[in-house]
């Protein structure tokens, strides 16, 4: 067995604690072989008649338990489905005892407590929450394709109300400590300290009352509630279910229907069923695709950029940004946010008053209010610093640049500031298409230049690429991405490059997009496709929100990089032309010239694309699908082959939280990976017409002849 996790003492004769210390982890996970340990605990506990009542405590500071070792479920994805069912089983029958212990059960949670966590603490008598700012509790399991598998499905509904329940686990959204106690989960809230001299005068109190006893039997029965009102519940929860998963991620749908089968049911018959219908979601495709994407998220989180050695990294704790407009504005306003001071400058006056305005009203956004909170603008007004002077500006540790996207204008901006910078400062580039090498150029310290290259909206967007120049050094890189992580931030490490990461294979995707569209395909259908595949958006808006003059320019680079690939079209200069540049001109593909901005079809765009259509043809969904997300799949292949990112999982981190590729598919590569390189040979083949760009790579050939996977 490994170092044990869970230690036992009696805070008074008769009272029990039991505390979860994972060793070497900041977070207690229920492994199997903490569960063993939980189990023999009881084996003892429970044969002890003078216990009045058992605690569970952690030792974490802010974090209860985290979960189940979700390490332990990769490894079990292949399992048959007799197997899953025996998993619940287990965690069920296990913390089942809790709520049949000759004794009262108390979860103290002091932190965060979620997923199998939250069942341990939901199958106790009873849940009191400590007054941590961390303290959450939630069932996340629908974020892994998911739903509680061991009774949380059947203790959630009884102890805080069906519809609470289902709002909780088919969200997957964790409540606070505050909103647990009014929904009935804990019986109270109690200063940190204070939290096991409250459980115990708790196990006192239900001693005396045995309330707790009566609860037992209570949920243990079926739950109180006529057909008609679990008919609307579940029609109205369906639909908005519906709503937020277009079909595409099944775990919802299954927790509701579950739960609206079991209320009727015993607590021991719900398990059972509980048990059976995890089984079957369980190591299904999309089960084993949003896993993927929380070990994406967890590397990232562990990563440091570099992966030579461990590096020191410099603290930033000031940061000036150049040019205050939609990106500058965006960037400052997520250095404030988190407390850091920011000079913020531009070259006109004006865009500097309305830049600095858009920062503060953007940093002191509250969702309640659905707008700026005054006092908070108030707190944080003191940190930014609205200024015209060089010298201000280079006072920062960190300087990034977000002007125009013009080379000579960049780099006579850096000639001015460099001699002012601190030696150690770093200077960095927002620039989404021109390579941070040629930027560098004519530097005095091109080590501490590099690209730190946000998404717009900054605010929504948690992508960060940070890139690397010919000449940048590695305490640049690791310093750039420890500060991005800082400010709450992903940022993935890319070697300089064409359009780096996101937009290189952005750009084949959506310039495929007007190949079929003047090939003859309808726009609806184009549409259609990426947004069956998974797509927020279809690419044809994407060009709209863009700008159409924007992708015309970041065309032109691609196509002067990668003329053997890129077909240079004709299309997008002559909307361009005809001042269709997207939604910002309230024209592009679409209109939009309704009250709420949307886009709608517009009959005129006929005019302006029918002088570049070759005819019009049928295309099947599967056709339009594929030459879609197979171009972009084979300009990552040569991503890949020209060495711009370190591992195949930072193309699919980049897409995923770049451009919004569907979560469900655990990435582009991890998507490739289930249809195997062999089996994508072919189905280029009838694209060959095509020529370079759907031609299989190198790196795709050698793969089908081995069959290597990216993921290894
Ligand atoms: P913008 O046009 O909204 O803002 C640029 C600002 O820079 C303007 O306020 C302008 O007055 C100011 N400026 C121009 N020359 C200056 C100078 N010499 N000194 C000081 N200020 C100067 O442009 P946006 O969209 O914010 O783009 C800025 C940079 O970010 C560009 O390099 C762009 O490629 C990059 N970027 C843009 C994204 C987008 O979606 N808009 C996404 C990611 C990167």
């Amino acid at each position: 067995m490994t170092a044990e996790t869970l230690s036992l003492a009696m805070a008074e004769s008769d009272i029990a604690v039991l505390t979860f210390d994972t060793p070497n982890k900041s977070a207690n996970v229920l492994s199997n072989s903490v569960l063993d340990e939980l189990a023999s605990h009881l084996d003892e506990l429970e044969q002890r008649s003078d216990l009045a009542g058992l605690i569970f405590l952690s030792a974490k500071p802010g974090i209860f338990i985290a979960g189940a070792d979700l390490r332990e479920f990769v490894q079990s994805l292949g399992a048959a489905e007799q197997q899953v069912v025996a998993m619940c089983r287990r965690g069920q029958t296990l913390f089942g005892r809790l709520s049949k212990a000759p004794f009262v059960t108390v979860a103290a949670i002091n932190g965060i407590c979620v997923g199998g966590g939250a069942e341990l603490a939901s199958w106790c008598d009873r849940r009191l929450f400590s007054d941590n700012p961390k303290a959450e509790f939630g069932f996340p399991e629908v974020k892994l394709g998911l739903f509680p598998g061991w009774g949380g499905t059947v203790r959630a509904p009884r102890i805080a109300g069906l519809s609470n329940a289902i709002e909780m686990i088919t969200g997957g959204e964790s409540i606070s400590a505050e909103a647990a106690y009014k929904m009935g989960w804990a019986c109270d809230v109690v200063a940190d300290d204070q939290l096991l001299p409250a459980a115990i005068r708790l196990v006192r109190a239900e001693q005396a009352t045995k309330d707790y006893l009566k609860d037992r039997e209570r949920w243990s029965r079926p739950i109180e509630i006529t057909d008609t009102e679990l008919g609307f519940l579940g029609a109205t929860a369906a639909a908005v279910i519906r709503q937020q998963t277009k079909g595409q991620y099944p775990a919802p749908e299954a927790a509701l229907e579950t739960m609206l089968e079991s209320a009727m049911l015993d607590s021991e018959s719900a398990c059972q069923l509980e048990a059976a219908r995890m089984a079957k979601l369980f190591g299904s495709p999309v089960n084993a695709a949003l896993l993927n994407v929380f070990f994406l998220t967890d590397r990232n989180k562990k990563d440091t950029g570099i992966d030579k050695r461990e590096i020191a990294t410099q603290s930033i704790s000031s940061v000036s940004v150049i040019g205050a407009g939609i990106m500058g504005a965006g960037i400052a306003a997520a250095n404030v946010k988190r407390g850091l001071t920011v000079a913020l400058t531009d070259a006109a006056r004006e865009s500097l008053a309305k830049g600095g305005r858009n920062v503060l009203e953007e940093a002191a956004f509250d969702r309640e209010l659905k707008g700026p909170s005054v006092e908070r603008m108030l707190e944080l007004a003191p940190l930014l610093n609205l200024t015209t002077s060089n010298e201000e500006v280079a006072a920062s540790d960190l300087v990034i640049e977000a002007i125009v996207e013009n080379e000579d204008i960049k780099r006579s901006i850096y000639a001015q500031l460099e001699p002012l910078l601190r030696p150690d400062a770093i200077l960095a580039s927002n620039t989404s298409t021109i390579p941070i090498t040629k930027l560098a150029a004519g530097l005095e310290r091109p080590e501490r230049f590099c690209g730190i290259h946000f998404f717009n909206p900054v605010r929504r967007m948690k992508l960060v690429e940070v890139i690397r120049g010919e000449k940048t050094a590695d305490e640049t890189i690791a310093t750039a991405v420890a500060y991005a992580k800082g400010i709450g931030k992903m940022p993935i490490v890319i070697n300089d490059g064409p359009g780096f990461l996101v937009n290189r294979l952005l750009f084949p995707y959506m310039h495929e997009a007007i190949e079929l569209l003047c090939g003859g395909a309808e726009i609806k259908a184009i549409e259609r496709a990426s947004k069956s595949f998974g797509m927020p958006m279809g690419p044809i808006e994407l060009y709209d929100l863009v700008g159409i003059d924007t992708a015309v320019y970041a065309g032109q680079t691609m196509f002067e990089a990668f003329p053997d690939r890129v077909v240079s079209s004709t299309l997008l200069p002559a909307m361009v032309e005809a001042k269709r540049l997207g939604k910002k001109t309230g024209r592009g593909f679409y209109s939009y010239d309704n009250k709420k901005g949307r886009p709608e079809p517009d009959p005129s765009l006929g005019e302006v694309i029918g002088p570049h259509v070759r005819g019009k043809r049928d295309f099947t969904p599967d056709e339009l699908t594929m030459r879609l997300f197979l171009t972009m799949f084979l300009e990552a292949t040569r991503v890949l082959e020209d060495g711009i990112v370190r591992d195949p999982r930072d193309i699919d981190l980049g897409l995923i939280f770049g451009i919004g590729f569907p979560p469900f598919k655990g990435g582009l590569m991890f998507w490739a990976d289930t249809l195997g390189a062999a089996a994508i040979v072919e189905m280029l083949k009838p694209f060959e017409s095509l020529g370079n760009r759907m031609a299989p790579t190198n790196l795709l050939l050698e793969m089908a002849a081995s069959g290597a996977k990216f993921y290894k």
